[in-house]
């Protein structure tokens, strides 16, 4: 039996509506001194949610103060924040929408100024290059983390999580993509430790394996999504060297400790690795029966396609959810999808 995009899809006891998943996006609109959402943040999810999104995964959600890399970044650490995405959460619930956390640490891309005065920390004390997004300053050369403070950390991630079922979340992601801290000590360039969190992938992947430990012990395994990338922010020619061993080590570790969801992140879907024939999406479904969330500049057609065709089981759009809150709705229509334009539409919230 082929699927529909409009069908709806299970995760053991977890139901979506559809298979229409929301991509995380940060918006930089909430207070940026204390991290609480407000009501139009609250508004904002909600619409989508209201116009039948599957899914929607938050934009990335700070663990600590430390965690941040630009203004207006929400918090889930303190128990103003917790409450505060009570809002949205209820929000989104009126509907039949389900909505992940994703919880985010960037490490290494920050600064001091973001920090509260902290320096940014990471793996190693290997600076990014790049700036930092909206300060504009040069990201500030990072402090290497002891495993006292890596122990903190994972806690944090606990902690957040907590917070997160608690306020009414149906689930979390830990953002261990796009070259924020849990890719940092993926990533072999920045990290170069030489105790059980660097060297071999397994060890490299030892961080983002005890945060799932812990993330667990609050969050039932079938509502943890981890989203992964090759692609890194703070450096756009990196790639694997052997992609496939990275997606056999990554897509192993998760099974043994049950995950259920990947979502990993490419620009645009379907295209060829550098250092492969094959698609990210194609080498995941290799080695991964679980859920996939296909996403990277889908066009309507090909979204219909690759859930009809088994290529992943649910089709997340991220820019396309900005500049159309109504995407679900004109999808199942079959009506005119309105283009993103960068510049105005991420100057408000609507
Ligand atoms: C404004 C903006 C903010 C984003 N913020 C995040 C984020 O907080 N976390 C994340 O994992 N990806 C983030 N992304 C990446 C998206 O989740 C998505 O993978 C990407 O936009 C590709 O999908 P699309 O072509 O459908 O937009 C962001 C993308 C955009 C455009």
């Amino acid at each position: 039996m082929t699927c529909s995009i409009f069908s709806d899809y299970k995760i053991e006891n977890l139901t979506l509506e559809n298979r229409i998943v929301m991509a995380p996006m940060t918006r930089g609109f909430a207070d940026n001194e204390t991290g609480e959402v407000n009501q139009l943040i609250a508004d904002y999810y909600g619409k989508r949610a209201r116009y039948g999104a599957g899914l929607i995964i938050t934009e990335g959600i700070a663990i600590s103060e430390l965690a941040k890399g630009t203004y207006g970044i929400p918090g889930i650490f303190t128990h103003q924040q917790t409450l505060r995405w009570e809002k949205v959460t209820r929000e989104v619930h009126q509907y039949k929408t389900k909505i992940f956390a994703q919880l985010w640490h960037v490490g290494r891309l920050s600064h001091q100024e973001i920090l509260k005065g902290h320096p940014p920390v990471a793996p190693s004390a290997i600076g990014a290059s790049g700036h930092v997004h909206r300060l504009r300053k040069p990201f500030q050369a990072p402090k290497s983390l002891s495993q006292s403070e890596i122990y903190q950390i994972i806690d944090d991630y606990r902690q957040a999580a907590r917070n997160a079922m608690e306020t009414g979340f149906d689930g979390i992601e830990i953002h261990a993509a796009h070259g924020y801290l849990i890719d940092q000590f993926i990533s072999e360039k920045s990290n170069i430790r030489e105790d059980k969190f660097g060297g071999s992938i397994q060890n490299r992947l030892r961080f983002l394996e005890l945060i799932i430990k812990e993330v667990k012990k609050v969050v039932p395994k079938n509502r943890i999504s981890i989203r992964v990338s090759e692609k890194k922010d703070d450096d756009g020619d990196y790639v694997w060297e052997q992609p496939e061993e990275m997606v056999h080590a990554i897509t192993e570790m998760l099974s043994k400790h049950r995950i259920k969801i990947i979502h990993p992140s490419v620009e645009s879907y379907g295209n060829e690795l550098k250092n492969d024939q094959r698609s990210l999406h194609e080498l995941f479904r290799k080695y991964w029966d679980e859920t996939l969330i296909a996403v990277g500049n889908i066009v309507p057609h090909k979204a219909i396609a690759i859930v009809e065709e088994n290529q992943a089981d649910l089709v997340a759009f991220g820019k396309l959810f900005i500049s159309n809150p109504d995407l679900v709705i004109r999808l199942k229509a079959n009506q005119e999808i309105l283009p993103f334009h960068t510049k105005e539409q991420l100057k408000c919230l609507n």
